[in-house]
């Protein structure tokens, strides 16, 4: 079966069909997927009925998988996936939805922000790839924006201020602009900052992208208050309608995105129902600034 894909949105959200993501792939397969990748951001495939296992082999083909280390669960005998699996689900082990303070909840509702998924890693996250196991009745929609076509729409004035520009990554921003701040003292140190540029150039298009993302704290050399402010223009800036997508779940969709030139983020939906959605993601192969030394 050959691989088609059709625009949701032109240049940005393809649809896939041809392709069972539960069986292996051919070599042909995962190129043209990856071509796919290149020339949108965002691909969906309706109606795959993974198992964990299946998803992990299917990403697998596009790179090593990052570890789901830190974050909302502490505790082993809190972890409802193998370590492999990004639980953004509302749930907790027994497949009950969480407790309201439940610190495992209040930690995902910093999925709400927009961001890409790892810029707090030195070395950030190429895909992720997230199935919609058990998808809320309404609401819980999941959005992406177009990092591309924000930067392309920026005047000739803002791209040279912001060409060269580093910024400060870190889970404590983006967890501290909700007021979540129960983070233990070797999480602090596991999410101190990293750096990352402003602007990335995919490897492969070399198209130009802004890199934002809720992480950021800083921007390096700059008065926090200042980047902070600069920071939310610009994010203003890229998120207009224009550039984004909403994703309506369907059972069983499974949506991969390009984390070099896409941000996201999840909307709000009704807690006391069931939201099941798993998330593999594809580790990237290089740093996008220099760090500071330890
Ligand atoms: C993610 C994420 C959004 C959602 O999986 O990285 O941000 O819709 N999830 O749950
Ligand atoms: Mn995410």
């Amino acid at each position: 079966m050959s691989v088609t894909i059709e625009a949701l949105t032109p240049g940005f959200v393809g649809e896939v069909s041809g392709i069972d993501t539960t069986r292996p792939l051919t070599a042909a397969q995962v190129s043209a997927i990856e071509a796919g990748m290149d020339r949108y951001a965002v691909l969906v495939y309706r109606d795959q009925r993974l198992t964990d296992e299946q998803q992990k082999a299917f990403s697998l083909c596009f790179g090593a998988l990052e570890q789901a280390v830190g974050g909302n669960v502490t505790k082993a005998a809190d972890r409802r996936l193998d370590p492999y699996m990004a639980d953004v689900s509302n749930l907790g082990v027994d497949h009950k939805p969480l407790a309201r303070d439940d610190r495992r909840r209040l930690f995902n509702l910093g999925n709400r922000l927009w961001h890409s998924d790892s810029s707090f890693r030195a070395i950030p996250a190429k895909y992720s790839l997230l199935s919609g196991r058990i998808v809320a009745e309404s609401g819980g929609n999941t959005e992406f924006a177009d990092m591309r076509a924000a930067y392309d729409a920026l005047d000739d004035a803002a791209k040279a201020e912001i060409a060269g520009l580093v910024c400060e990554h870190s889970l404590l921003y983006s967890r501290g602009t909700l007021g979540f701040s129960d983070l233990s003292d070797e999480e602090k140190q596991m999410f101190r900052p990293v750096r990352q540029s402003l602007v990335r150039v995919h490897p492969v298009t070399g198209r130009k992208s802004l890199y934002l993302s809720s992480h950021i704290g800083t921007i390096a050399g700059w008065p926090v208050p200042e980047a902070r402010a600069f920071i939310r223009d610009l994010t203003e800036h890229a998120v207009q309608p224009r550039f984004t997508y909403a994703h309506t779940w369907r059972p069983f969709d499974l949506v991969m995105w390009d984390n070099r030139s896409t941000m996201h983020r999840v909307r709000r939906f009704d807690e006391t129902q069931v939201r099941d959605m798993r998330r593999t993601t594809v580790a990237g192969d290089s740093m996008t600034a220099a760090q500071l030394a330890a």
